[in-house]
């Protein structure tokens, strides 16, 4: 990636990962990502915003060196993952005199991740400041975006919050800002979804906490920068309210037919009713796009056939899934067929623990749907649409 000038003093000099098609060995990244690393140069001392994956350092460290950067004071580190602080060692060793700053919980992840010594780590606490001399770094303690010790870093002359992975995108693109607002939403979505929706909670009380600071761009450490922050500002609050949108969706796999005929039936009888619904074949569905419509469907109905007594495995990993990421969810359903037997619905309804949702009426049917079982799917549909009605997003 090109060094780019953001401000007086301020560039991004990380790199950009067109080709990178899977994020830690579980989430898609159909549009690449980038790791974002920025150079402030203060008037007495210069900092660098985290790193990059150690994938990328030589791109770094070249981008560095085409600045003139010959001394490095201090490297933040706002998150102790690998794809941000995985070439802090490197910086170290080109640049002996750099500390890194972070507070006390980074700090003890960095010695047992990236084996930094406890004497290049300098611990700070929320709203320390660090001076560069003309321009001043504060600190932001957040944890849990997404990992226990994250932080964020905000510049105070320039009004730049540097929140590494909250608010990011998985987007490769030449675009230095958010200027395709409606791609870059859909890539922030899906990063949403994914990594920080099991957080909203607590998403919620550090954003409470930004409101003190002006912030005229948001720079993270994945993605385009926000030079409009209210957009992704905005969004999130969208995102984390406890505002359910008229949605279901319909996570199913099908063996020989007869659960996508019930799920077919399901899905005409909720569009004649003006309900959103929306089907996740999964054994042909990208999990990040059901984990992206996960963020605001108010009820989820999950159809699985029997295998082997159980749910099919696609649909035990799909709802293993859901669950893990907690979404607002407020309603679910199972349905689907068996031949001969077994423990379908048990098993799943077991594997929903973390929803905090009211179990609607199931169908669980012996072979290809017949007359009495499509109505039963006309049912809940009734259901379905009366309680949306009833949440007022009718
Ligand atoms: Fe982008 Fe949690 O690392």
């Amino acid at each position: 990636m090109a060094i780019r000038r953001i401000k007086s003093g301020v560039h991004s000099v990380g790199a950009i990962d067109w080709d990178r098609r899977l994020f830690d060995e579980l989430i898609p990244l159909p549009d690449g990502t980038s790791y974002n690393a920025y150079f402030i140069q203060g008037s007495e001392k210069t900092a660098l915003i985290d790193t990059v994956d150690p994938t990328k350092a030589q791109e770094l460290i070249e981008n560095l060196k085409k600045l003139g950067v010959d001394n490095i004071d201090y490297v933040i580190s706002n998150h102790a993952e690998k794809d941000h602080s995985g070439t802090i060692p490197k910086i170290l060793e080109l640049f002996p005199n750099a500390r890194v700053v972070t507070n006390a919980k980074c700090k003890e992840m960095l010695k047992d991740l990236m084996l930094i010594p406890e004497n290049k780590l300098i611990e700070i606490n929320d709203a320390d400041t660090l001076s560069l001399g003309n321009k001043t770094l504060q600190f932001i303690i957040t944890p849990w975006v997404h990992w226990p010790e994250t932080m964020l870093s905000y510049l105070i002359e320039d009004k730049i919050l540097f929140p590494c992975d909250l608010f990011g995108s998985h987007l490769a693109t030449s675009d230095l800002y958010a200027t395709d607002e409606a791609r870059v939403y859909d890539a922030a979505k899906m990063y949403y979804a994914e990594i920080m929706m099991p957080f909203r909670n607590l998403i919620k009380k550090h954003m409470e906490k930004l409101e003190q600071f002006k912030i005229e761009m948001i720079a993270p450490s994945h993605g385009p920068i926000y030079n409009k922050p209210e957009f992704i500002l905005n969004a999130y609050k969208d995102w984390i309210s406890d505002q359910v949108k008229n949605e279901v969706i319909i996570p199913y796999v099908s063996m020989h037919g007869s659960t996508e005929k019930m799920v077919n039936h399901l899905v005409d009888a909720l569009i004649k009713r003006e309900v959103t619904v929306k089907p996740f074949n999964l054994t042909k569905t990208d999990i990040g796009e059901l984990a992206k419509s996960l963020v605001d469907a108010a009820t989820i109905i999950i159809a699985s056939p029997t295998v082997l007594i159980g749910p099919h495995p696609a649909v035990v990993y799909a709802t293993y899934l859901a669950n893990a990421l907690r979404p607002k969810t407020r309603y679910v359903s199972v349905i689907g067929s068996y031949g001969w037997g077994g423990k379908m619905l048990e098993k799943i309804v077991g594997t929903v623990g973390n929803l905090k949702v009211e179990v609607l009426s199931t169908i669980i049917i012996k072979g290809y749907p017949k007359k009495e079982d499509l109505d039963a799917l006309e049912k809940l549909a009734d259901e379905i649409f009366t309680k949306h009605k009833e949440l007022g997003i009718i």
